[in-house]
């Protein structure tokens, strides 16, 4: 595991654009496993400039997200496929068809997540899966308690992660109860993995994670056992 403490959030975010970049310029067909949340935004922007300069070219990368909340389309604002088509895909010349997010209306999510499994197989697999944080330590939306042994999966969202996300959305009931998500062993599988945490109110759940005791308690904290970990934070 190899952790840094970035300067600000600044620095964090393009520390975190850096190592990303180095994936798409050492294999340009890298499958990069994406985030959402507000950590990452600042991750996102930078690789748009870099982009722009003409530094990175994401024509043949493909990504997969963590996420997606249930119920919501891709046209609505509060959806994870709405957010990356507005904080990344929308910017860079990645084609559209590359980029996979579950798909929170399937008609039958059973389905949907046996077919994002499938998916995550047939791309070869994650090569970098960026991950944010939860405070009570969920990784994508893989609440404290679940199993380790899960790959995607129809979760309910915890009171923690509701109140959290309601910033988002217009009042803390709005904010849908299930979501679909990679489960852990998905994110376990994958080549690297580059944890960002951002704020004085991450520190503590951090430190648990990385320096606890390994337990579903902690979803995050089964990240220690990873041969291939980065964590990035900043506590300012
Ligand atoms: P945040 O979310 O980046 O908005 O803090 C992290 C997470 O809940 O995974």
């Amino acid at each position: 595991m190899k952790v840094i403490e970035a300067k600000n959030y600044a620095d964090l975010s393009r520390k975190a654009a850096n190592i990303i970049s180095a994936q798409v310029i050492l294999k340009p067909d890298a499958v990069l496993g994406l985030a959402t949340g507000s950590t990452p935004v600042g991750t996102y922007k930078q690789l748009i400039e870099w982009y722009n300069k003409g530094d990175i070219d994401f024509s043949l990368t493909k990504t997969i997200n963590l996420d997606e909340y249930v119920g919501l389309t891709p046209d609505n604002e509060q959806s994870y496929r709405y957010f990356m088509n507005h904080n990344l895909f929308d910017h860079i010349n990645i084609d559209k068809k590359n980029t996979n997010v579950p798909n929170g209306t399937a008609p039958d999510m059973e389905a949907e997540c046996l077919r994002y499994d499938a998916l995550i197989k047939s791309l070869g697999g994650i090569d970098l899966q960026l991950l944010g944080i939860g405070h009570n330590g969920h990784i994508g939306f893989n609440e404290p308690g679940q199993a380790f042994e899960k790959t995607t999966h129809i979760v309910t969202l915890g009171e923690s992660t509701i109140e959290a996300n309601a910033r988002f959305f217009g009042s803390k009931d709005e904010v849908p109860k299930q979501a679909i998500t990679m489960g852990i062993k998905s994110i376990m599988q994958a080549k690297k993995l580059l944890l960002i945490a951002n704020g004085r109110d991450k520190e503590d759940i951090v430190n648990k994670a990385l320096y606890g005791a390994v337990t579903p308690a902690i979803p995050a904290s089964i990240l220690q056992i990873h041969p291939d970990l980065t964590v990035i934070y900043c506590y300012e």
